[in-house]
């Protein structure tokens, strides 16, 4: 049976940023629902995202707030708030306005995204989106498109890509450092299984999609050829060469790897599992986060530190800022609005988000978001939990 066109649900009870998950699954064909809703192994990787939040208390400071302040910079361009949309490919898969439509929703509201290379659309129609919306709303959003690199083998199409991502004017380059292979999606290899034995044990070879001659990997599945195993930290010379602009390496998961982009001097790092998408057993981006605060607090004041991977409610994102992100990254959530309710799911997934936002920092006793400390949360959980450096060191 054809899957319905809309969700039964109205858009008007999506209270939480959970209620776009149910109403998605109703409207997108398994293998698109399939892709979004995948995680790697077991999927622990993706739990521990979402169970370390909660995990997090406040510590909130009484007294009233009378106005609020929810802009925040990101690599020097403000936005209207704290959280941006992260990097999803394929997004064709969700809308058929794909990463156009998103970007517009997202415009509207002041929020900057990060586009993948892995695009159903060319990179320079989504920025003629972009443009097409500024002009309609004045040139007043702050919003900026920002682009996700995966870096392809052949290092002539990469700097080619670069070049191309440079001249429609994104504004900061989000190296992924985390896919040296695709981690193993297990609904997907069921999936997968099955489509085969459906077609009598004949393999099904993923091509690039028509118009993007770029992304690794198209629906979950790896495009071969295309996933650098080589990728290391030498490259970055050579990145930097092409890309004059702000650079942050998306996907770090421990505190030796933040002292690293330190030391090779990018401008950001994204603390993140890949949403739990690529290795089993990942650290939560969260608990990386913590990692950083309690042996490399330093880092904050040398790069802008992000993180996605699990956020579900404004609560959450100012737990992150507390410990010292600058901003934090929003996947799925805005992949299941979009799938259900087009550009008007985009928009009220940030209203969402951006009221709990409000009302939390109202509670808390802050009236803008430099305001947040780390004293401000209690970690005491997470942290008993988190790696020791002398774990494995010989105690007499
Ligand atoms: C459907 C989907 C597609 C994704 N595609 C990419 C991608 O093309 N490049 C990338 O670096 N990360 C990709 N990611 C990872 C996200 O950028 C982000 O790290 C993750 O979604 C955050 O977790 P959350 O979904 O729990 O918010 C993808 C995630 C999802 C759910």
């Amino acid at each position: 049976m054809a899957n319905p066109t809309h969700p039964t649900t109205p858009l008007a009870l999506c209270v939480t940023t959970d209620d776009f998950e149910a109403a998605a699954k109703e409207v997108l064909p398994e293998k698109a629902w399939v892709y979004v809703s995948s995680s790697a192994a077991s999927g622990l990787s993706l739990k521990a995202n979402l169970d370390d939040w909660p995990r997090i208390n406040f510590r909130p400071r009484i007294m009233s707030v009378s106005s609020l302040d929810t802009r925040r910079s990101v690599l020097g361009q403000m936005a209207s708030l704290p959280f941006f949309v992260s990097a999803m490919g394929t997004l064709g898969n969700a809308h058929p306005g794909a990463e156009p439509l998103l970007v517009r929703g997202a415009t509207r509201k002041g929020l900057h995204t990060v586009i993948s290379t892995a695009t159903s659309k060319p990179l320079e129609n989504i920025m003629n989106a972009y443009h097409e919306e500024q002009s309609h709303l004045g040139h007043q959003s702050p919003s900026r498109l920002c682009f996700q690199l995966y870096v392809p083998i052949d290092r002539t199409k990469a700097r080619s890509l670069i070049q191309r991502v440079k001249a429609a004017g994104y504004q900061s380059l989000w190296v992924t450092v985390d896919t040296s292979t695709l981690g193993k999606r297990t609904a997907d290899r069921y999936l997968q299984a099955r489509e085969s034995l459906d077609q009598g044990g004949r393999e099904e070879v993923t091509e690039a999609a028509a118009e993007n001659d770029y992304g690794p990997a198209f629906g979950g599945r790896p495009v071969p050829g295309y996933l650098d195993p080589g990728l290391n930290w030498e490259d970055l010379a050579w990145i930097k060469q092409e890309w004059s602009g702000p650079i942050v390496l998306k996907g770090i998961q421990t505190v030796e790897d933040v002292k690293m982009a330190v030391q090779h001097g990018v401008q950001g790092v994204l603390l993140s599992n890949h949403g739990g998408r690529q290795i089993h057993s990942a650290p939560s981006a969260l608990m990386t986060l913590l990692e950083i605060r309690t042996y490399y607090p330093e880092a904050f004041d040398k790069l802008e530190v992000f993180v996605d991977g699990g956020l579900r409610d404004g609560a959450d994102v100012l737990k992150a800022l507390c410990l010292g992100a600058t901003a934090v990254g929003v996947g799925r959530p805005y992949f299941y609005a979009m799938a259900a309710y087009g550009q008007e799911g985009v928009e009220r997934c940030t209203d969402i988000l951006a009221e709990e936002v409000e009302i939390t920092m109202k509670m808390l006793g802050v009236a803008s978001l430099d305001q947040l400390r780390p004293d401000m949360v209690n970690a005491t959980r997470l942290l008993n939990e988190m790696w020791r450096p002398d774990a494995f060191r010989p105690r007499l």
